[in-house]
């Protein structure tokens, strides 16, 4: 068995099944509800936190989660102070800082990076979100907002409204939540920024319910959750495109008086201009507790992790097909040579281990 395949990683949440994620959440409500219980739970542990993308809630969400657990951190928060900055490639840096760490928490711009990493690290990797693929951690931070606030997870009606199309979050918890009995999506997009083909493929195999609107004052009134996301600049290929979708969706008072009285917002927030700054006085914004939430629910992951609590889930399915390139451009076998081509499926289309697109051979 490879190292890797001992580990508890954290790629996408979809590799572990319903009651791991549902035991995390019930864990974070243990925590949060006397976190003085945990101050010493990961005594001697250290967390390398490894940041090629600005960040500020996962990144000191994870800061703190380890040390109020009693553990200590170390790491970088702009590669260029690294020496990512002089050439290192990701490989020669993940596997360096996991030999120092213990657990090792990495947000990447490019996708695919987590798994990639998770490839040759020497302890166990978390994804913090890498391009516009996954952050599962933001999903358990959903799901235990969602869970405490709504009081369960099934049978909600969740409009995405924004940009599905980058939104790594949106795609994250669209999978997770086709996992709970009786969800209903509502993608409210322009067609520019509608939800990527798999993914929207992944829901109709699944035998799942969604509609697509351009108009959220069209589907606010059915909604018992409303996930609203940034327009996200830094994935367009140019101002110009950016221009053209900015300020496509705005939340304001009167959008919000035509919400059910017990919808909530939610947002994983950095939010630009997508929510007017008159709704956080709403009771039905939710955003900044969902913030707070994550720390708690990244708490009961370290534990979970360290701890080993589960089984390792296989981080290769499929196989390496040395011929064949991955078709997503923004894909990490693009920027990192060195990486075997491993897809899964067989016949004339192939999944990619690390981004998840399709490629046609
Ligand atoms: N939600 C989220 O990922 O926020 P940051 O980019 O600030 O970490």
């Amino acid at each position: 068995m490879s190292d890797y395949a001992r580990r508890l990683n954290l790629i996408d949440l979809n590799d572990y099944p319903v009651s791991w994620w549902n035991g995390l959440l019930e864990l974070a409500h243990e925590i949060l509800s006397a976190p003085q219980d945990y101050a010493k739970a990961c005594d001697g542990c250290i967390m390398g936190t490894l940041f090629y993308e600005p960040s500020t809630r996962t990144q000191m969400s994870f800061q703190t989660a380890m040390l109020r657990l009693g553990g200590t951190i170390i790491g970088f928060d702009n590669p260029a102070t690294s020496s990512v900055a002089k050439g290192e490639n990701l490989k020669d840096t993940t596997k360096i800082v996991s030999g120092y760490a213990d657990i090792m928490v990495m947000r990447h711009p490019v996708e695919g990076s987590a798994k990639a990493a998770a490839l040759t690290a020497e302890c166990p990797i978390i994804n913090a979100g890498d391009g516009g693929h996954l952050h599962p951690t933001q999903t358990l931070t959903d799901l235990l907002t969602l869970k405490e606030e709504k009081g369960s997870l099934e049978n909600l009606t969740i409009g995405f409204c924004g940009d599905l199309k980058n939104g790594r979050t949106v795609h994250s918890l669209i999978k997770a939540m086709s996992c709970y009995k009786g969800s209903r999506f509502v993608l409210i997009s322009t067609p520019d920024l509608g939800l990527p083909a798999y993914m929207k493929d992944m829901l109709a195999a699944d035998g799942l319910s969604y509609k697509e609107v351009s108009r959220l004052e069209d589907a606010i009134g059915e909604l018992d959750v409303l996930y609203m996301t940034r327009i996200q600049q830094e994935r367009f290929a140019s101002e110009e495109e950016y221009l053209a979708q900015k300020g496509a969706y705005i939340l304001d008072k009167e959008k919000m008086k035509l919400a059910k009285p017990d919808m909530i917002v939610l947002h994983p927030l950095p939010r630009v201009d997508e929510i007017a700054i008159e709704v956080d006085d709403d009771p039905r914004a939710m955003y900044f507790r969902q913030a707070r939430y994550g720390m708690f629910v990244r708490m009961a992951l370290i534990l979970t992790v360290l701890h080993k609590n589960g089984t390792p889930p296989a981080l290769i399915r499929g196989r390496e097909h040395k011929s064949v390139k991955c078709s997503n451009p923004r894909c990490i076998t693009h920027r990192e040579q060195y990486l075997p081509h491993f897809f899964e499926g067989s016949g004339d289309i192939l999944t990619c281990e690390y981004c998840d697109q399709r490629t046609l051979i």
